[in-house]
């Protein structure tokens, strides 16, 4: 089957960080695949800003080994490279000074039909000095719009002000707030399957769903990011964003259109409606861990403190919560949310379990009736299980069998999943809004999380061990068992 592609606009994009981690591994590799698919109209231009002068041969051949680097050679050749580099060039600026604007000014010319999206791929202390520049060298025409990765800080308190300094150049419908795991595949196929199909609206509430498990895993570490992640986290490198934006995703009413600000309406009531967690629950109700040195496969992997090069830290590399959303639909149905690094195996997944049966007609002999479970695997292979009860096949008489009804979206479109970046990056060069979150979004997101932070700290709650390639803490497990249910890989 093949994708269906819609044409961007002639656009400039201005890429801040043009030399750094995510142009490398991200935007590049996205902006190639789009452009090979067609879907880069053709006169499209890309300003890689980096403060180290570098002439445009020497940046497009640093490209060209990032593209043979996160591309595989069979989807490239020399010829479309070439096409894709032509459209780069490289401008020098020091983003905290005056130098350079008027040149990156003088090559964008004066284009006031083109879109201008600016992708600030830089830490957050940078935001507000470029967003600054961009102001007064006037540089945001009427066309451009503003990309910003997260952190958005690392509380609410300096959220509001990054928001502050990019509302001040930019207005709410040019703010672009990144959030790369609204743009996975499966996750857009939560919305399908929620509000294309009848079959699971009537049950999509606390009579008939038991709780929900929401899990990242993932097998790396925190490699070449330590220092950026010892500042953070994983309650706010995952949970203060991909996780409750999937948490929101699964628990929302049903918007009135899927573009617009509709689905970020209905998102925010979720945000709003999330039970505080107070000081006194913090021990039964959240977990946090740092992984140890352990054997991954067959590799011995160094602990967190060992990839820190520090004697002692007080990062989470892991986070287990219970979560409850205080409303009509999900009274009494808990939301578990987990992620970790350095875990046994690199995992999302949304779990919905279901209630069991009311009332058992089948004898003993028939087995046990597990209760139905829907799960969404983002990754590494996205698809959709549905977990059923059904006669095992034969003679025998009755015997029960739990088993999934099996929807790989791979095997069964044939086509490969586009990266995140790719539609999210393509979206904001169609002035799409909807899969990026809003400035209040960002806000509620904070004000539930930033009391979770504070009594961490006011109660000294340690970080507790566990050895990489393990599930976490023992501590998540019980966090989950003392309601009587169980992380869903250990059902499995
Ligand atoms: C990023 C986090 O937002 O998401 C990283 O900062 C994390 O720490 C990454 O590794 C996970 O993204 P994905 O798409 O690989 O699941």
């Amino acid at each position: 089957m093949t994708a269906k592609i819609i044409v961007t606009p002639v656009f400039d994009l201005i890429v801040f960080g043009a030399s750094g981690d995510l142009a490398a591994r991200k935007l590049f590799p996205a902006l190639f695949r789009r452009d090979l698919a067609g879907q880069i109209a053709g006169e499209s231009r890309i300003f890689g800003i980096s403060r180290s002068k570098t002439t445009a041969v020497d940046f497009r051949h640093w490209v060209k080994q990032r593209l043979e680097d996160y591309i595989p050679a069979s989807e490239r050749t020399t010829a479309t490279v070439e096409k894709f580099l032509s459209r780069i060039e490289p401008v020098t600026i020091d983003v905290s000074s005056d130098q350079g604007w008027s040149d990156l000014s003088a090559r964008i010319g004066d284009q006031p039909e083109r879109v201008r999206a600016f992708y600030l791929a830089v830490g957050p202390d940078l935001v507000e000095p470029i967003c600054r520049q961009i102001g007064k060298n006037g540089l945001a025409s009427p066309q451009s719009r503003v990309v910003i990765e997260k952190p958005l800080g690392k509380n609410g308190r300096e959220a509001r002000a990054i928001n502050q300094a990019v509302g001040a150049v930019f207005n709410e419908r040019q703010i672009y707030r990144i959030d790369h795991y609204l743009g996975k595949e499966t996750v857009q196929n939560l919305m399908a399957l929620r509000f294309a199909n009848v079959l699971f609206e009537p049950l999509w509430n606390s009579n008939h769903i038991d709780h929900v498990q929401i899990t990242v895993a993932e097998t790396l570490g925190v490699e070449s990011r330590a220092g950026y992640y010892d500042t953070s986290g994983a309650l706010r490198d995952m949970v203060q964003n991909h996780l409750l934006q999937l948490l929101c995703l699964v628990a929302m009413e049903p918007p009135l259109s899927d573009h617009g600000d509709d689905l970020r309406d209905e998102k925010l009531k979720i945000l709003r409606a999330l039970k505080p967690i107070t000081t006194n629950e913090l021990d039964s109700v959240t977990v946090r861990g740092q992984y140890r040195s352990g054997v991954m496969g067959q590799e011995a992997v160094p602990g967190y403190l060992e990839d820190l090069g520090r004697e002692s830290s007080d990062t989470e590399t892991f986070v287990a919560l219970k979560a409850e959303v205080k409303n009509w639909r999900w009274s009494g149905t808990p939301f578990y949310l987990r992620s970790g690094k350095r875990l046994g195996h690199r995992m999302s997944e949304i779990v919905v379990s279901f209630r069991p049966v009311p009332h058992q007609i089948f004898d003993h002999s028939a087995g046990r009736i597990h209760a139905n479970r829907l799960v969404i695997r983002l990754q590494p292979d996205e698809g959709v299980k549905l977990w059923l009860m059904i006669k095992d096949p034969g003679p025998g008489g009755m015997r029960l069998t739990y088993i999934p009804l099996d929807m790989s979206f791979a095997e069964a479109f044939g086509v490969s999943v586009p990266d995140a970046y790719e539609r999210l990056l393509m979206d904001v060069m169609r002035g799409s809004q909807t899969l990026f979150m809003r400035r209040d979004e960002v806000d509620a997101a904070w004000a539930w999380i930033d009391p979770i932070l504070e009594g961490w700290r006011s109660e000294a709650i340690a970080v507790k061990p566990y050895v990489a390639g393990s599930w976490g803490p023992s501590s998540a497990v019980a966090l989950i068992e003392r309601d009587g249910r169980s992380w869903h890989d250990e059902v499995e």
